[in-house]
């Protein structure tokens, strides 16, 4: 197999070579999609084959920035180096300072030698908000960090007072201007404290972990977040040289070092697409062995899988996810922080529901505004009704085919569900999202059967 690198070097090392041992040539990006781009999918057949998961986009952007707590370089392996927010973010990095290379392989190295910007600037960070988790690294190596704040987005406010007021009790004094978050660590270095958090977040633990690892004394994280993304960024950092305790509990312990150094680490298979291959099946009939990936950590979504009628059970490191025959039970779900119901699923597990016997009900509780995909999903046939945040979703006999706009990652995905079990011809308009994390969808779900491609806007 012949190996290509996509390279993103730092403005000031472009003589440096991320992956001098390889013999490689330089490739444009694989992400096909522009604005206009769509995906035509047209309905009706069962999901037959394999299906290899990719690893965790949610963990692989967090690695990334934790490679900025060294001056070492960081190997990432199993890596999602197809997905366009892998490579938004290494462009950050290499702003940064930071050399990236990016292997066809799965295979990545980081290698942020010297600090050479504090600076995330708008235009990157506006292309995706998980940009922010520079914060925490770059004030902590590096003493000063400047970033743009993300901004509204599709799922509501989302806002980051988490982030920043964890790091002002870490002695970060922290400015809002002109649109960036501009932080200094006093004596260029955060001090150890206690922090706990009134909701549970994703991020702001990660960065706060992330930043902790380099101050001086000990920081306790508490009603910190669980998901196994942020477990594996914590075995990261402690091959790195950082003494953490409590992963994957509400308390985490992070004993601040001096340094840390370079590690190589494999990351964990991305749990919210085998999760979305899962709903797949429960809608389009079938039987697929998804590969490379686990059931434990998906159990919230199993369970109401089993409920529902599907077989889904581990064979060595594959899963294999069953419907023969009869139509799924409506079932009930509440999207919860880890170990609840991932957010990230609820789309397609709605999806899913529109052609189950009965009806199901689903609540929201993580994010505001996240049933964008509601009005495509009844443009299409579905029957469905949201009160606040709740929506009870009726069966139907059948969906179908129609034009319809992806407006989130998630709910992009969800419409391509629906276009596999609807009757004749769904067009999918502004696939973009679907890039920033689906690692060759079309490839995939093609070879299980179905009919899908992309099409020119
Ligand atoms: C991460 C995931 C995203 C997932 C989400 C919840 C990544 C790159 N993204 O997002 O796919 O849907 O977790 O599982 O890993 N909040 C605040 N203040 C803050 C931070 C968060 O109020 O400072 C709120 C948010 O608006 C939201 C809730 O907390 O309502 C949870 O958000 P959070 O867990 O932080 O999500 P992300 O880390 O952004």
């Amino acid at each position: 197999m012949s190996v290509t690198v996509q390279k993103f070097m730092p403005p000031q090392n472009s003589n440096q070579d991320p992956d001098q041992n390889s013999d490689v040539e330089i490739i444009k990006s694989n992400v096909q999609s522009s604005t206009l781009e769509k995906m035509r999918v047209v309905g009706g057949n069962a999901l037959k084959g394999n299906i290899k998961i990719s690893g965790a986009k949610n963990a692989t952007l967090k690695h990334m920035c934790a490679a900025l707590l060294t001056e070492d370089p960081v190997t990432l392996e199993n890596m999602p180096v197809g997905l366009q927010d892998v490579r938004t973010l290494a462009e950050v990095l290499s702003h940064l300072g930071t050399m990236v290379g990016l292997r066809s392989d799965g295979v990545a190295t980081l290698h942020a030698e010297a600090i050479t910007s504090h600076t995330a600037p708008y235009d990157l960070v506006r292309k995706m908000r998980a940009s922010v988790l520079v914060l925490g690294p770059l004030l902590a190596r590096h003493g000063v960090a400047q970033v743009s704040l993300p901004g509204g987005c599709a799922l509501g406010a989302r806002p980051i007072d988490l982030h920043i007021k964890g790091l002002q009790a870490m002695g970060a004094e922290i400015e809002l201007e002109d649109g960036y978050v501009k932080a200094v660590a006093p004596q260029g270095k955060l001090k150890g404290a206690e922090i706990t958090f009134p909701l549970v977040s994703v991020g702001a633990t990660e960065n706060l972990m992330m930043a902790a690892t380099l101050a001086k004394g000990t920081t306790i994280l508490k009603n910190a977040a669980r998901e196994p993304e942020i477990v594996d960024q914590g075995k990261v950092l402690i091959k790195m040289g950082a003494k953490i305790e409590g992963l994957g509990t509400p308390t985490i312990t992070i004993e601040g070092v001096d340094k840390l150094h370079g590690t190589t680490h494999s990351i964990l298979p991305d749990r919210i697409e085998t999760g979305t291959y899962m709903c797949a099946v429960g809608l389009c009939g079938g039987e697929l062995r998804l590969q490379n990936t686990r059931t434990d950590f998906l159990s919230a979504l199993i369970s109401p899988l089993h409920e529902a009628g599907m077989d889904i059970k581990q064979e060595g490191d594959d899963v294999i996810v069953r419907r023969n025959g009869a139509k799924l039970k409506g079932v009930d779900i509440m999207t919860e922080a880890y170990p609840g119901f991932a957010t990230d699923l609820q789309a397609q597990f709605m999806t899913m529901l529109t052609l189950c016997e009965g009806a199901g009900m689903i609540c929201e509780t993580i994010f505001e505004n996240r049933f964008m995909h509601v009005p495509e999903l009844c443009r299409m046939g579905a029957d469905i009704s949201i009160r606040g945040n709740s929506a009870i979703i009726r069966g139907v006999e059948k969906l179908k085919g129609a034009e319809v706009m992806a407006t989130d990652l998630r709910a992009s995905v969800a419409l391509v569900l629906a276009g596999l079990v609807a009757e004749g011809e769904t067009v999918i308009n502004r696939i973009y999202h679907l890039d920033r994390g689906y690692e060759n969808i079309v490839e995939k779900l093609t070879n299980v059967g179905a009919q899908i491609e992309r099409v020119k806007g």
